[in-house]
């Protein structure tokens, strides 16, 4: 698909994204936009290769493409300057490929906080209640009246929300938790959350003001603590996935959690141990997840389909119309910006 097909600048999106703003943006400043409609979910760096072709000035990717030095020379060559991922993590660009061929690299942060934040939630809540499980019992037509024991999950008001990572995305999931379902808050972090921390405290005198029980909050010294003490963990590292983060979640660190913890993940895939946590499972029935990414993405480890008590996701945390719609325009400015001669929008080396 091609639009302003006489455009100076030749961007390629290697998918069709979400709204057409993106596309005027770059339309309206002498771009040529060309869309990749391969119907295949995954490109492969031939597939890209060939997209690229001789002239191209830059180029919008997705996170399941692989941005190594193949693409990045390939894009020099092509005389392209600029590439973004639709997406906040970079995971699956090598920044130093980019940086040696003088690719600048953008991502799309902000716009989808609030919207990874609201799944993140929704897993807990699916997970802690039994949603899913309740739903398709319902659909296989085995629902024959109300019973005392039906399906009985947890409650999380007065229970202790564990966040791991309390950046943009484990902040605002943390005070949905705090704020909704009146939850104490532990988390782990590099940096001091002062923002969230105010947030409870204020919170807290609120709720003591209107003679409520204050919830409370704690930074925790070690990820372990967190792991022990919280009712429901998330995970919000995003987007960092490294050697530091890879299998953070393991056999081990499973075995100190709660035996009815609710566990959940829309980071990346990788951060946890996805066999280890198979078997966790199948050991503790009360023990739930809920999960929006895989290790082994698009697949799932054997035996995790089978697990009654996991929730389990397509890698949707940002996808509702309106994240979408803004990740796409940020990265067609993160690249319109460096074609026009701008810092890029939004790089995540800075
Ligand atoms: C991201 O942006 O990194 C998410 O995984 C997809 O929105």
């Amino acid at each position: 698909e091609v639009w302003n097909p006489s455009g100076r600048y030749r961007v390629i999106s290697t998918k069709p994204m979400p709204g057409t703003r993106w596309i005027k943006l770059l339309t309206d400043q002498d771009c040529r936009v060309e869309i990749c409609t391969e119907k295949k979910t995954i490109l492969s760096v031939e597939d890209i290769l060939a997209l690229i072709g001789t002239k191209c000035d830059g180029v919008i990717g997705q996170l399941t493409e692989d941005w190594g030095d193949v693409l990045f020379s390939a894009l020099k060559r092509a005389g392209g300057t600029a590439f973004s991922n639709m997406a906040v993590g970079y995971n699956n660009v090598n920044m130093d490929a980019a940086n040696k061929n003088g690719i600048a690299v953008g991502n799309t942060p902000g716009v989808l906080t609030e919207t990874t934040a609201e799944l993140a939630a929704s897993l807990s809540l699916a997970a802690a209640r039994r949603i899913v499980e309740a739903d398709q019992f319902m659909r296989a037509g085995l629902y024959d009246g109300w019973l005392p024991h039906l399906f009985v999950g947890n409650l999380l008001k007065g229970q202790t929300v564990g966040v791991i990572g309390a950046g943009r995305i484990g902040s605002a999931y943390a005070r949905m938790m705090i704020e909704g379902f009146k939850m104490n808050l532990i988390y782990y972090d590099l940096y001091q959350a002062t923002r969230l921390e105010k947030f409870v405290t204020a919170y807290g005198q609120f709720l003591k003001a209107n003679g409520e029980q204050p919830v409370t909050w704690k930074r925790a010294a070690t990820m372990e603590d967190v792991l022990r003490e919280a009712d429901v963990v998330s995970i919000s590292l995003h987007p960092i996935l490294d050697k530091t983060t890879y299998h953070l979640i393991n056999k081990e660190r499973l075995a100190i959690m709660k035996k009815e913890a609710v566990l959940v993940n829309c980071s990346r895939g990788p951060v946890v141990h996805e066999v280890d946590l198979v078997e966790h499972l199948r050991a503790n029935p009360m023990f739930r997840v809920g999960l929006d990414v895989f290790e082994d993405e698009p697949y799932m480890k054997p035996g995790l389909a089978e697990m009654k008590n996991a929730v389990v996701v397509p890698h949707i945390a940002s996808a509702s119309k309106w994240t979408r719609e803004g990740m796409a325009t940020l990265a067609a400015l993160n690249v319109l910006g460096k074609i026009k001669g701008y810092p890029i929008w939004h790089n995540p080396n800075q």
